[in-house]
């Protein structure tokens, strides 16, 4: 259910905070990963080693970090998640959230974010009673902050009351019904993703530069807000995101089948970089050099299968949307191709080696629609997966 998710949890400085260590178990025993965030008060009731040992990853803590700044930005950190997660919540960091501070990291991450977050409250019974901590609640849940407890009970403080922080189960069943109800869920999507190969003999074969990374990041993020998907992958890189249903092929032929047998769907994703061509017959056997030198090879046109998808008079998926690698005239190129394949929508964007785009981390997108054309700025590839899988969501509302 949590496989592949990954959750960014956020550590607040409260006596529960040791708790939230055997949420960090429970959440990698059902396959999430868990991205820890400790706050300085955090860190005076648990150890940052204990926090990172258990995550089994780095922990975050400081805003000002500069490795950290340069291997993944604070923006990046709080929107690669598919879930916020703030447990111990305390008085001081709800206050925060809602008022729009961004004093330290963990309070810039939640002001920076466009992720859904839960919060697990914990304080004092007197402290969740009082009219301002009351307010901060009202504004919190209005802005959509999903709340897990607190509940009623006997407290470290030695009063009885609301406040206590919920059990790190009850805090994994909010988690798991917050990322099952996303607004895809219901729906059923397919994404095809990475390179085909076209053999020439045993041995050989013709291939293109895609590493799989947008496609993968796409998939990943329809499933983080609640999809089901299929995923037809030729031979990534990337390797492809837990918690979907993998269908792995090698040619453009296989992916044909492959798509063909996932219909029918509620949309289409077309991000592979499918071979144009494929040799006639390849060769049974490897082939030799000679003196005469190498023989002709004869190439096929392969099947284009988001054209064929898109121009299907009965189960066309109600959306249908293809990418468009060019390295010149992008815009204009893209939206012919929109045309001419008979999609929705085309995700356009510049492959020209100097951009660095095809097998690198970014992207620089043109979004065309019937509507018209939308420039995206730059932006990691997660991100443009994010905000694809809104639109998508949306436009399937
Ligand atoms: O024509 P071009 O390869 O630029 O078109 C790119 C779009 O068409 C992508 O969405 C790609 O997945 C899809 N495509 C396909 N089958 C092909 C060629 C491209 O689905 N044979």
């Amino acid at each position: 259910m949590l496989a592949s998710k990954r959750i960014l949890l956020i550590i607040g400085g409260g006596i529960a905070a040791f708790k939230s260590l055997d949420l960090i178990r429970r959440l990698r025993e059902r396959g999430a990963d868990v991205t820890p965030v400790l706050t300085r008060a955090g860190g005076a009731f648990v150890t940052p080693l204990s926090v990172s040992a258990l995550a089994g990853e780095k922990l975050h803590s400081d805003l000002f970090d500069l490795t950290a700044e340069a291997e993944m930005g604070h923006i990046e950190l709080s929107r690669s998640a598919d879930l916020i997660v703030v447990a111990p919540a305390t008085a001081d960091l709800m206050a925060k959230m809602a008022h729009g501070l961004a004093d330290d990291l963990a309070s810039t991450l939640l002001l920076a974010t466009d992720t859904r977050v839960l919060i697990a409250p914990a304080m004092n019974v007197r402290m969740w009673q009082h009219p301002a901590t009351q307010r901060n609640i009202a504004t919190l849940k209005s802005d959509g902050i999903l709340f897990s407890g607190p509940n009623d009970g006997d407290m470290a403080c030695g009063e009885h009351g609301p406040g206590r922080m919920s059990e790190p189960l009850e805090i994994v069943t909010a988690i798991e019904a917050a990322l099952a109800n996303g607004p895809l869920s219901g729906k059923r999507i397919l994404v095809t993703s990475g390179p085909t190969h076209e053999p020439i003999d045993p041995v050989r074969y013709i291939a293109n530069r895609s590493s799989g990374a947008q496609g993968t990041a796409l998939a990943r993020a329809l499933s983080a807000l609640g999809a089901e998907v299929i995923f037809v992958t030729g031979p990534a890189e990337v390797p492809p995101p837990k918690g979907v249903e993998v269908r792995a092929v090698k040619t453009a032929q296989e992916m044909l089948e492959a798509v063909k047998a996932a219909l029918p769907v509620d949309a289409a994703v077309f991000a592979a970089a499918v071979a144009d061509w494929r040799m006639t017959e390849p060769a049974r056997n490897k082939m030799k050099k000679s003196k005469s030198g190498l023989k002709q090879l004869d190439f096929t046109e392969n099947p284009d299968i988001l054209a064929t998808v898109a121009h299907m008079n009965k189960g066309r998926p109600p959306l249908v949307v293809g990418f468009a690698a060019e390295t010149d005239d992008v815009v204009r190129n893209a939206i012919n191709k929109r045309k001419r394949k008979g999609c929705d929508w085309i995700v356009a964007n510049d492959v020209n080696p100097a951009t660095g785009i095809m097998g690198g981390s970014h992207n620089d997108i043109v979004l065309i629609t019937h509507d018209g054309t939308e420039d995206w700025p730059r932006m990691s590839k997660t991100q443009v997966a994010a905000q694809l899988a809104d639109r998508i969501a949306q436009a399937l509302g």
